[in-house]
């Protein structure tokens, strides 16, 4: 039976409750995380300051900032019983899976798990961001057969997730534009994972359920999944001359074209717009020039036959693949950083809690008599 207060589909539009966090103009295609806008930030910020930033509220002075990467960097090993879980699985496992089953197993090693005071959560909220690099990378090294490598205290963020993947650090130029895809990626509102996250939360349940439920919502092609679809597709298709036929043959059979569309933004993603430069740089430096032509041939079909821009998720697939970073890392990758905006939510939920628990507008069958198994057809 259909009520009034029915929400729409998808839960298009509808707000469940505040957030200090960040902000979308869905139509004039802004972003900003605590009042600062994402081009100022991707531009000036690095993902430590950033994740300062929403996990604290403000941007950290000097002090502060030290005392965040000295807490990151005491934080990046990972439990022995953790690398030998990671050992025990299968080579070929989706990373996303292993992410999600090793922030679950986390949880168990964690000394204050029960503490939920605003400096245990925060302390928390450090060794996840911290530790899902390691775990990342530390399957990385397993699933290739290469010995795990223990981080470095004395690289940032950015440059020791790149360190533990590859075995060498990065040139400063390369940190630092996978330092702003992380920035990039820190938060985004009320999306899919955030609120699997602070429904999980809602309920009282520890950080780390609400971390593993975010991840798995993540995982999906709609959401996170897309950057790695769209890697998939720009393989498929190989040289700009094809990308016209491609379209073609996707609108005929009504098939999505990842990277494109976003429930929010009506006008191109502002993420997209600083991303799309980066892939044009990586183009012009690192040899990568026909990813960038391929995606930006797709960019300007989609626009002029479907009205549809492209979200964060299209070009970051060129910019990591042009980085040197295997496709099956990409979602990964987005939850390392999207971790920051996850736990951040988590404590705003903790902090003014109300269990949500939505209604269903049932549309089953009338009472029914039971009938006993022998007697049904
Ligand atoms: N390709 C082709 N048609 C599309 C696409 C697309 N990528 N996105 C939307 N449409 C069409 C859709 O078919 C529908 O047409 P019609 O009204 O004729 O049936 C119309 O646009 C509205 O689509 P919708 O599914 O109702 O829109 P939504 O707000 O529910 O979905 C979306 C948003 C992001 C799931 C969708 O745009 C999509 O599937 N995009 C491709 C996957 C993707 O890139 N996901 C990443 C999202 S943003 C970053 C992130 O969360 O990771």
């Amino acid at each position: 039976m259909k009520t009034d207060n029915t929400a729409p589909k998808g839960l298009e539009d509808v707000i469940i409750g505040s957030s200090t966090l960040t902000l979308i103009d869905g139509h004039a295609g802004t972003l900003s995380y605590r009042g600062y806008d994402i081009s100022d930030l991707a531009e000036n910020a690095t993902f430590e300051e950033t994740s300062y930033l929403l996990l604290y509220g403000d941007l950290p002075n000097v002090q502060e900032l030290r005392e965040l990467r000295q807490n990151l960097s005491d934080e990046r090993e990972i439990p022995p019983q953790l690398v030998e879980l990671l050992r025990g699985f299968p080579n070929d496992a989706s990373p996303m899976d292993i992410l999600r089953t090793s922030i679950s197993a986390l949880s168990i090693y964690d000394p204050d798990l029960h503490d939920y005071s605003p400096e245990a959560m925060l302390r928390r909220a450090i060794r996840i961001l911290s530790k899902t690099t390691t775990m990342i990378a530390a399957y990385e090294r397993i699933r290739n057969g290469t010995d795990v490598i223990p981080p470095r205290a004395d690289l940032d963020h950015a440059s020791n997730f790149l360190y533990m993947m590859r075995g060498d650090a990065p040139e400063p130029a390369v940190a630092r534009i996978f330092d702003k895809c992380l920035v990039l990626h820190a938060d985004h509102e009320l999306n899919a994972s955030t609120f699997a996250a602070r429904v999980t939360a809602s309920t009282l349940s520890d950080v780390y359920s609400a971390v593993t439920s975010a991840i798995g919502a993540l995982k999906g092609p709609l959401h996170g999944g897309a950057n790695e679809a769209v890697m998939e597709m720009l393989e498929e298709i190989k040289v700009p001359e094809k990308v016209e036929a491609y379209l073609k043959k996707a609108f005929s059979e009504k098939k999505r074209v990842m990277g494109f569309g976003h429930r929010v933004y009506k006008t191109i993603d502002p993420r997209a717009i600083i991303l799309r430069a980066l892939s044009k740089e990586l183009a012009t430096k690192n040899g990568g020039k026909e990813w960038f032509r391929i995606s930006y041939k797709l960019e300007e079909i989609m626009r002029t036959e479907k009205k549809l821009s492209p979200n964060v998720d299209f070009y970051a697939a060129s910019v990591y693949h042009m980085l040197g970073i295997p496709t099956y890392l990409f979602t990964p990758i987005f939850a390392a950083s999207r971790v920051t905006g996850w736990t951040a939510h988590i404590m705003e939920q903790y902090t003014d809690n109300r269990l949500i628990r939505p209604r269903a507008d049932y549309v089953g069958h009338h009472p029914r008599k039971y009938i006993p198994l022998a007697q049904r057809k």
